[in-house]
């Protein structure tokens, strides 16, 4: 069960426009994620929930999409997010600055679950964090930390093993199917101590 929620929990980033993304939805998607680990219990991470289209069209706009796909800039109009969580860190409810992975391991909750729930998502770090800023009016005191973009997947992604010449590039082929290069298990493990 895990297994496979964890194997169909790709990056996607072409989606059913259409398919609506409930607050209530979101709710439950950053329950999972107040639930998860947290260096030393200080749960810095605040969140914006949004399914208004307008606005999605303004966070659109300050996200990049897929770098190593060159010719694409991104998923076209109807293909787009329908809802986006952005993962803010309260400064001043952090020690010495440190967030540490707590993003991480809520975000992964947060995928899980929309997998899990038949949608799919794509955490996009690459954010004009000054546009967001002011689009969102977020204030000084929330650093933006990542933008979870979610919907309903409108294509496939497969996983594939990273081949000889070692590129972990994904790529896109002719029927549109994005492949994920990922390594083998036996490059990840450098020793097995028994
Ligand atoms: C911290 C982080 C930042 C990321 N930022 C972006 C981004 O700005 N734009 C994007 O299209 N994908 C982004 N991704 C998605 C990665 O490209 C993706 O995880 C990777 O290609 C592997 O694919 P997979 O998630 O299906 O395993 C990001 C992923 C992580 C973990």
């Amino acid at each position: 069960m895990l297994e496979d929620l964890v194997q169909k929990n790709r990056s996607y980033r072409r989606f059913h426009e259409d398919v609506p993304v409930g607050v209530a939805t979101l709710r439950e998607l950053i329950d999972l994620a107040r639930l998860s680990a947290s260096a030393r219990n200080m749960q810095p991470l605040r969140y914006i929930l949004c399914t208004d289209r307008d606005t999605n069209a303004a966070i659109f706009s300050t996200l990049a999409w897929a770098g190593y796909l060159k010719d694409w800039p991104g998923p076209v109009e109807g293909e787009r997010p329908a809802a986006y969580v952005v993962v803010l860190a309260d400064t001043t409810n952090v020690i010495h600055n440190y967030v540490g992975v707590d993003h991480g391991l809520a975000m992964q909750n947060i995928l899980l679950g929309a997998v899990e729930r038949g949608l799919g998502g794509c955490i996009i770090g690459s954010i004009q964090r000054d546009r967001l800023r002011k689009t969102l009016a977020i204030p000084e005191r929330y650093e933006i930390l990542v933008v979870v973009a979610l919907g309903a997947p409108k294509e496939t992604v497969v996983v594939d093993e990273v081949g000889l010449d070692g590129d972990i590039k994904y790529w896109r082929d002719t029927a549109g199917v994005h492949h994920v290069p990922k390594r083998s298990l036996d490059d990840l493990i450098i020793a097995e101590l028994k």
